[in-house]
């Protein structure tokens, strides 16, 4: 089984729709192996986004993802990076697939109420970003 990372993002902490996110990810199979609810300090936000360091987003974006405690969580199934991104939608939920989780949830293509990996090899950076090892041998 593949695992990917997600971040429910403060916007949706903040409408309180972590556990309907959370529900319509395990509806769509994913197992959630680990989760931690925390706030990113601006630091660990700049990293996070470091690949989007010089686009005219990344002050704001830091900006939002500090705003407010997020949740990160381990998902596992088959297929679970590109499946992820499919129930998740488009970046921007204007654009987004009528019930993916950002068109339901999102409300700007900043505030688009979840973060989901987009490659195998930038899910296991993100896993990691979160997750120490111990944890995520454990959730195995
Ligand atoms: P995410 O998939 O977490 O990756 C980068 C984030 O930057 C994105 O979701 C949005 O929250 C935010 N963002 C803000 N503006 C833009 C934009 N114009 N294009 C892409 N991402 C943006």
């Amino acid at each position: 089984m593949e695992r990917t990372l997600t971040i429910i993002k403060p916007d949706s902490m903040e409408a309180s729709n972590a556990g309907n996110i959370l529900a319509l990810l395990e509806k769509e199979g994913f197992e959630i192996q680990a989760l931690k609810r925390m706030r990113l300090s601006e630091a660990q936000a700049q990293r996070f986004y470091e690949v989007h360091r010089e686009r005219p987003f990344y002050d704001s974006l830091v900006a939002y993802m500090t705003s407010g405690p997020i949740i990160a969580a381990a998902l596992a199934r088959e297929d679970a990076v590109p499946q992820l991104r499919k129930v998740m939608g488009a970046t921007d939920p204007a654009s987004a697939d009528e019930g993916t989780i950002r068109a339901l949830y999102g409300s700007s293509i900043e505030r688009n109420a979840i973060h989901g990996s987009d490659s195998p090899e930038n899910a296991q950076k993100e896993l990691h970003f979160f997750f120490s090892r111990a944890e995520l041998i454990a959730a195995e």
